[in-house]
């Protein structure tokens, strides 16, 4: 069967607030534009997803790469994979905070070393001796109206959010319904290229005034990203810890191997997520033979999908 090169991408799974509808749009189209370049110049599926996340990561309307959301000491805190489904070679980077483009860190970890997974300290340090290019303050990464939500929530909260950090975290969700509406503006993308090979990623600065070292399901290989070519792809999006509990995107995987396709798939994973944990996110997939899905429980999920017979991509939020 011929395979027709695609790409699907998400900006996160919540309430998009009305001042960032426009740019969201633009992004998610600009990343999908940027991943179906790749796939026409006859790049592969790795390299298609990581082109088009690295435009979500400059983009700081995303909570991703520049733009990440601040943790609750002040600092920023990202995370990302990258699978490969051909070869089943995965990487990730969990709780970084100097380097612009964790998918490229992610990927350099899959490619130039026998791990899978590097955290903290040694994330950063593993960022100044493959990527020094790359490498960058936490001013550099900071946007002003994260900056705004951070001091505004400590001046409300005040020491209620150290001092018995649960409680304050249900006080704070219904002081502030922005987030409430689950404001996980995580970022993703799958692609499938001519050879059938999938490949998936996803990246973020992780929860709003999360604990330090906090890790969302982002960067879990089979929780947040997964790829399998005998299968599909799938970049999930939403509550973190819900996600973890249902390792939703292998979980997404395993529905298409009971033979779902891409979209069935999808919504039976999202429908799990609700029932088994009243959890909120949202799912991008590509299926073995090149289907695209999407499913999401939030109130938006900017989106694009683009394949290289399209002159444009669908964008939806
Ligand atoms: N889904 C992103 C996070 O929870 O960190």
């Amino acid at each position: 069967m011929k395979n027709v090169p695609a790409i699907v991408v998400h900006g996160g799974a919540w309430d998009v607030s009305r001042e960032l509808v426009g740019p969201n749009k633009t992004g998610i189209s600009h990343a999908a534009i940027a991943g179906i370049e790749v796939l026409k110049a006859e790049g592969n599926a790795l390299d298609a997803v990581e082109a088009a996340i690295r435009i979500l990561e400059d983009d700081d309307s995303f909570n991703a790469g520049i733009g990440s959301v601040l943790t609750l000491d002040g600092h920023i805190e990202m995370d990302a994979a990258i699978m490969d489904g051909k070869t089943l070679k995965a990487g990730a980077v969990g709780s970084v905070s100097n380097v612009r483009h964790p998918i490229s860190l992610a990927r350099k970890i899959a490619e130039e070393t026998i791990h899978v997974f590097l955290v903290g300290k040694g994330a950063d340090d593993f960022a100044r001796a493959v990527c020094a290019q790359e490498v960058c303050s936490f001013g550099e990464l900071v946007v002003e109206r994260r900056k705004k939500l951070w001091e505004d929530i400590n001046e409300r909260m005040g020491d209620k959010l150290v001092d018995g950090y649960l409680k304050a975290q249900v006080e704070l969700l219904d002081k502030y319904p922005l987030l409430k509406n689950v404001p996980l503006d995580t970022v993703g993308a799958v692609a499938i290229d001519k050879n059938g090979d999938i490949a998936a990623g996803t990246s973020t600065g992780g929860m709003p005034m999360k604990l330090s070292g906090r890790i969302g399901d982002s960067p879990l290989i089979g929780c947040g990203t997964y790829a399998d070519n005998d299968s599909g792809g799938v970049s999930a999006t939403g509550h973190g810890e819900s996600i973890i509990k249902t390792t939703l995107a292998k979980t997404t995987c395993d529905l298409i191997e009971r033979g779902h396709n891409a979209q069935k798939a999808a919504d039976v994973a999202i429908d799990f997520l609700w029932t088994k944990i009243g959890g909120k996110g949202g799912v991008i997939v590509i299926d073995k033979n090149g289907n695209v899905g999407l499913s999401y429980n939030t109130t938006k999920m900017p989106r694009a999908w683009m394949n290289t017979e399209m002159s444009t991509p669908e964008v939806t939020i």
